[in-house]
């Protein structure tokens, strides 16, 4: 796809579509005024025959016979006093996919009058909503039948700093791939997306980008003590891969955040198998791991001034003869022995050694993100993820710079409760600790394995992926949580003038390296 700014006025664009933007609360001002004109009345008529209300997701297709733009999409915003630029990417999402089903390749986008104070992040949210909303999960139809068809979104500029809006596309654009990028290696099945091929992906996309790879074989695991994490891989014909990701934004800091994900190939249960019913869905248990993964292309582009570093443990679980077996213990790499109780609690076994490494490397503050319980699912539905960390200034600035994403994260609390219901009667600890808040105790339980750092972990068992679809995001993976990933790595990473030791430089433009 294809995305550039046009400072054309919006009645004279030759386009497939004018998508053009209408509240509930304030019809026909900007935009979609001039157009009424143009179309001799006909968004008015609409709106009084109440084909259009304006709410958020009402769209009317009307046709320009004669006029340089042949279609225009009027698309609601909802009311004027809930406007935030998020909600661009969403209307931009469903024009595309409307639009894209009826064979339209080209569009042009109009900005609401809002635009005016945020033009940055409005460009930016109207790329992401055009790219997220063009993702196609038909990767192995040979015909596929829902192809969409929109190549082409022209965001008209109406006047605004073109450079203001330039920056905020081009962010815009490496999220949006950077999501549809964790979204492919999330839906592609597990035959194909064994840890082999996730660390392959990994590795080609740091080589493209310019970022360090390293990838961790099982006897390097081995010497590094990662009991744990092999003790689920050994069950599966498949060999592990513990995939590292550098990236050295500020070389002269001593920072380094730590993103992990959970990279579950696929979740049989292990010995502990699961019932068959929905058992497909546990290809999606990599999400946080592929989440982790785009995230870190998406840092790589946008050179923000901070160092980070990308970890993903990838195993399969599988039930096979040298599986693991229910009372077996295993030792982490920071030497806590853990009884492994159910062999389908094994998320949290790799992501223990995953965040004893991540210490290692020398990580100063650290986020886990994985699907890691049902019972998160059961708490929360599919509405927001959970947040659980051992620090609330780190937990606010996370919850602070996911909020304008859209992306939705809920802080559940900490208490000693969940870390005894973890305790063993043979070993450190245990890997469940019973039916009760099940997501607490297992964060209990990784909580473990850090050593004092400033620690945040996301459960997304519940929004990694959906399986109903809407306007502007087709069901299946969702590309969780990357978009809070990439918002909180520029929260972290020093304001952008700071980066200019010249004073010359712009936003979001840096010297600063990104290969190690
Ligand atoms: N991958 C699952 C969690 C999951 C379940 C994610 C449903 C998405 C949808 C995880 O490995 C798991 O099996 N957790 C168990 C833990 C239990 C045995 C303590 C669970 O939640 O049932
Ligand atoms: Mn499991
Ligand atoms: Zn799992």
């Amino acid at each position: 796809m294809q995305i550039r700014i046009a400072q054309d006025a919006p009645l004279g664009v030759r386009t497939g579509a004018l998508v053009v933007p209408l509240f509930s609360d304030a019809p026909l001002e900007g935009v979609a005024r001039d157009v009424d004109g143009a179309l001799g009345g006909a968004v008015a008529d609409a709106l009084e025959a109440g084909e259009i209300k304006g709410k958020f997701g009402d769209v009317l297709l009307l046709h320009a016979k004669d006029l340089p733009f042949r279609r225009v999409l009027v698309v609601g915003l909802g009311e004027t006093a809930k406007f935030e630029p998020m909600l661009l990417a969403r209307s931009t999402g469903a024009a595309v996919r409307y639009l894209g089903r009826r064979n339209v390749a080209e569009i042009a986008v109009a900005l609401p009058p809002q635009a005016r104070e945020n033009e940055t992040a409005c460009a930016s949210f109207v790329a992401e909503g055009a790219i997220t909303g063009s993702f196609d999960t038909t990767i192995y139809q040979a015909n596929p039948e829902k192809k969409l068809a929109v190549q082409t979104v022209v965001l008209l500029g109406g006047g605004l700093d073109s450079g203001a809006l330039q920056r905020g596309l081009d962010r815009g654009v490496a999220l949006g791939e950077a999501v549809n990028f964790a979204r492919r290696l999330a839906v592609t099945p597990a035959n194909d997306m064994t840890p082999t091929h996730l660390a392959a992906e990994a590795e080609a996309m740091a080589r493209e980008s310019g970022l360090g790879v390293e990838i961790l074989d099982e006897d390097r695991a081995r010497a590094e003590g990662m009991g744990s994490y092999l003790s689920v891989a050994q069950g599966s014909a498949q060999p592990p891969k513990f995939i590292v990701l550098r990236y050295a934004g500020d070389p002269g800091s001593d920072e380094l955040l730590a993103l992990i994900g959970k990279g579950i190939t696929f979740d049989t249960g292990g010995i502990s198998i699961k019932p068959a019913e929905r058992m497909e869905e546990m290809k999606y248990d990599m999400s946080g791991g592929a989440a982790v993964i785009a995230a870190m292309r998406a840092v790589a582009a946008l050179k923000p001034k901070i160092n980070v570093v990308g970890l993903v443990p990838a195993t399969e679980n599988m039930p096979g003869g040298r599986a693991t077996k229910p009372g077996d213990v295993v030792k982490a790499m920071n030497g806590k022995t853990i009884e492994v109780i159910n062999t389908d609690a094994e998320g949290r076994l790799i992501l223990a050694d995953a965040l004893c490494y991540a210490q290692k490397l020398g990580a100063t503050r650290m986020l886990d993100t994985a699907t890691l319980t049902g019972a998160c699912v059961v708490a929360l539905g599919h509405a927001a993820a959970a947040v659980v960390a051992n620090d609330d200034a780190f937990a606010e600035e996370f919850l602070a710079s996911a909020k304008p994403t859209g992306e939705r994260y809920w802080q559940m609390p900490y208490y000693e409760d969940y870390s005894n219901a973890m305790k063993s009667d043979v070993a450190d600890l245990k890997n469940t600790g019973g039916r009760a808040a099940g997501t607490l105790t297992a964060a209990a339980f990784l909580r473990a394995f850090v050593d004092g750092k400033p620690w945040i972990h996301i459960d997304i068992a519940g929004t990694a992926y959906v399986d109903t679809e809407t306007a502007w995001q087709a069901k299946g993976p969702t590309g969780t949580p990357v978009r809070a990933l990439v918002s909180l790595v520029e929260a972290l990473a020093a304001p952008a003038g700071s980066r200019d030791r010249n004073g010359s430089a712009k936003a979001g433009k840096t010297e600063a390296k990104t290969a190690v």
